[in-house]
């Protein structure tokens, strides 16, 4: 790799609760989740240029400025009035859309990749700040490992990790709107008391995970179930073949679940090379000390 030329990973999340407590007076949905990274993953690499050049190795993704990169990198130029530009390359490896973060974990490599690449000194909670206004999912990817996400999903609070080794995840192929998806809930207008009470017991339900792994729970799953029987069928299928545990990813339509034993999971790996239309990664948890150790996240996550 030429000098100043560096690749980051860009990690997948999971959502193993997500609970979604009302419709905001901004539009958005108050919720209250619980975010984790996963071991898939994108890559990207970045390089000195004069402009601001993305390339990916999958035609499907754009690559001009609706894509989350470019707009991480253009929202840095500003702030910090840069006048250099970035190559950056995104090896793409997890589904988009799916359910799994991949625009938005993205976009936080990208901040994470750019503030390095040019040299910039930025605080944490700052690049948090930056990170809200490209996602709601993106201040997350500032954390990794296991986390509590409320009001929008951007406010965050690290949790123990939990761990789980034998994990697949399955992507049927439809396309979920996540706009769609939250406006089809019909979830009903916030009152601060309905609010405050769901966050109680959705607080409750993240911490008692460690206990009772069957509290996984996604309000989506009703909603996108319906309009989408096929990941309804892909849930159906984890959990007749011998998933523990099968739960709706965000708004989908990535479904994971979670196996007892790695053998149990390789079996159903194999028999589900059946359904041609479905992609399958077999995955694990990355806790936090390992996502933050592979992003090298060095002074700017610890000033
Ligand atoms: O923030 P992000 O761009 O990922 O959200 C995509 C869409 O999902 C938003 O435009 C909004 O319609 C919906 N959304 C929501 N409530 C949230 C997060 C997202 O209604 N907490």
């Amino acid at each position: 790799m030429p000098e100043n030329t560096f690749a980051l990973p860009s990690f997948a999340k999971i959502n193993l609760l997500l609970r979604v407590s009302g419709k905001r007076a901004d539009g958005f949905h108050e919720l209250c989740t619980v975010f984790q990274t996963v071991s898939l993953r994108d890559y990207l690499t970045f390089g000195e240029n004069k402009k601001i050049v993305l390339t990916c190795d999958d035609a499907k993704i754009p690559a001009g400025d609706e894509n989350l990169i470019v707009k991480a990198a253009k929202l840095l130029q500003t702030e910090f009035g840069v006048t250099e530009g970035a190559k950056i390359h995104l090896e793409k490896k997890i589904p988009a859309p799916g359910g799994l973060g991949g625009g938005s974990s993205n976009a936080a490599t990208a901040l994470i990749g750019i503030v390095r690449l040019w040299e910039l000194k930025i605080e944490f909670l700052d690049l948090c700040e930056l990170g809200k206004s490209i996602g709601s999912d993106v201040p997350f990817f500032f954390y990794g490992g296991t986390a509590i996400g409320t009001g929008r999903g951007t406010e965050i609070t690290q949790t123990e990790d939990f761990q789980a080794e034998n994990i697949l995840i399955v992507t049927p192929n439809v396309d979920v709107s996540t706009k769609d998806a939250f406006a089809r809930m019909n979830a009903p207008d916030l009152t601060n008391k309905t609010s405050k009470s769901i966050l109680k017991i959705c607080r409750y339900e993240a911490e008692s995970l460690y206990l009772r792994q069957s509290n996984l729970k996604n309000d989506f799953e009703a909603t996108v179930f319906e309009l989408y029987p096929e990941t309804a069928r892909v849930k159906k299928k984890l959990l007749d073949c011998g998933a523990e545990y099968a739960l709706l990813s965000g708004s989908g339509a990535s479904v994971f679940a979670i196996f007892d034993s790695d053998l149990k999971r390789r079996e159903v790996f194999d028999e589900l090379q059946n359904e041609r239309a479905w992609r399958v990664f077999a995955v694990e948890t990355i806790s936090r000390q390992d996502y933050q150790n592979q992003l090298n996240f060095g002074e700017i996550l610890h000033s």
